[in-house]
């Protein structure tokens, strides 16, 4: 049977119950997969009166994490709580305490991560955290090793299931926004409080994990511009689709020569692109890198089970690191301190849509607000009336965001200018 390896559980909700599950399908499999069993023998929860009937010894219910951390028969930690407290106390004390940690937490990995992996590496221990990025989705693994000889200089991905749902409902149905959030509430996509998810915040986190591996430079959740879905309509989503795209919420992370753009905010990208195939509450992560070329991970990235998977894959290596008496570093190799650019300094094209007067000489003054600002136009669509204002549809040539910025600043008090209702970055 090999050696057996005890794990303790920091949490029983969706997570944690998938973990516990997996562990249990995947018993008869490990004496072959790792030469070792693992044995869940401690599971730290708040309540263990509501858990009595999910597991089937309730004795390892505990509600007091010293209990972990003192129980030297203990190796490995599973971090299932989320959240930056107490989640981050628990982690640091068991790596101090010679535990090798699993986590599955992006709020805190994209913001203290660094700092913790500093930890687990000067206490030669290990703290892997595939699960935090992308649910099920290999991501984190490949960028730290598959890919570890290529220069990356790009991620892109769809990495928030709740806002990739809306906007596909939105998409295929022609609702708004209002109704398709509806339904995701409905069916368990969306939190009660959707805000880190319509907002951007939480594929801002995803975003900030995956760029300081691919770029070996520190990038964490405030250096990440965000802008969510709240403000696209079904009249945007319907013009992008007349003009060959699809609107997605996309985190792009570039490392450009002279800085990092590290971003979260919706895009439009033409439907030939692999990314805008990706619908409903599936995920996909596009990483460019100079030996690869392009590849694509596609899969669930979030739910028990899909989630459960990543962590326990991490588990497995952590258990046959065990088995074999190796050692698997899990720095994250940031070794570079790359600036990272504003909002302002990145260059796009931009989708523009605004309600103007209905009279002669109004597209030559919009024309020429542009120009004075350095904004070339690409395209102009003038398809529908708004009452008695004409609307239109601009999409620019690839300009700095600042220029774009100052052109609508002055547009917006121009006279002829009843509002610019919609500025979209395209791909
Ligand atoms: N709320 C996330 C999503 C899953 O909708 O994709 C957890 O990261």
């Amino acid at each position: 049977m090999g050696k057996r390896i005890n794990v303790a559980l920091l949490g029983l909700g969706t997570v944690g119950s998938g973990v516990y599950k997996v562990m249990k399908n995947q018993l008869p499999e490990m004496p072959h997969k790792l030469n070792a069993e693992l044995v869940i023998t401690k599971i730290l929860v708040r309540h263990p009166e509501r858990y009595q009937e999910s597991v089937e010894d309730p004795s390892v219910l505990t509600t007091d994490f010293q209990e972990i951390l003192e129980d030297p028969s203990i190796s490995i930690v599973v971090e299932v709580i989320g959240g930056i407290e107490p989640a981050c106390t628990y982690i640091m004390q068991a790596l101090k305490a010679g535990k090798n940690v699993v986590t599955a937490n992006k709020d805190l990995m994209a913001v203290k991560g660094g700092e913790l992996l500093e930890l687990a590496d000067e206490n030669g221990r290990e703290l892997r955290f595939e699960a935090s990025v992308a649910g099920g989705i290999p991501i984190i693994s490949p960028l730290k090793d598959s890919l570890a000889a290529n220069e990356i200089t790009e991620i892109i991905g769809i990495v928030n299931g709740t806002t990739n749902f809306i906007l596909s409902k939105m998409t295929d149905e022609g609702v708004d926004y209002k109704p398709a959030l509806a339904e995701a509430t409905d069916l368990g996509y969306a939190e009660a409080d959707p805000t880190a998810d319509v907002e951007g915040y939480d594929a801002g986190r995803k975003l900030a994990i995956m760029a300081s591996i691919a770029f070996h430079s520190r990038v964490t959740f405030d250096d990440v511009y965000t802008e969510g879905i709240t403000g696209i309509t079904a009249k945007d989503i319907a013009y992008a689709k007349t003009l060959g795209w699809v609107i997605k919420l996309l985190a792009v992370a570039r490392n450009t020569g002279d800085g990092i753009e590290a971003r979260v905010h919706p895009m439009l990208i033409p439907q030939q692109h692999p990314l805008s195939t990706v619908a409903g509450s599936y995920n996909a992560v596009f990483v460019h890198g100079d030996a690869v070329g392009d590849v694509m991970f596609y899969g669930r990235g979030a739910g028990e089970m899909p989630t459960a998977s990543a962590v326990m894959g991490d588990v497995f290596s952590v258990a046959r690191h065990t088995v074999y008496e190796t050692k698997g570093s899990t720095k994250d190799n940031v070794y570079r301190k790359i600036p990272i650019k504003t909002i302002d300094e990145i260059r796009s094209r931009y989708f523009l849509r605004m309600e103007v007067e209905d009279k002669p000489g109004v597209l030559a003054t919009i024309a020429s607000i542009f120009g004075n600002n350095s904004v070339s136009i690409e395209q102009v669509i003038q398809k529908s009336k708004v009452g008695d204002d004409a609307e239109l549809v601009i999409i620019t040539s690839k300009v700095r965001e600042r220029h774009i910025k100052d052109a609508l600043l002055i547009l917006g008090s121009a006279s002829v200018v009843r509002r610019v209702a919609t500025m979209i970055r395209v791909y």
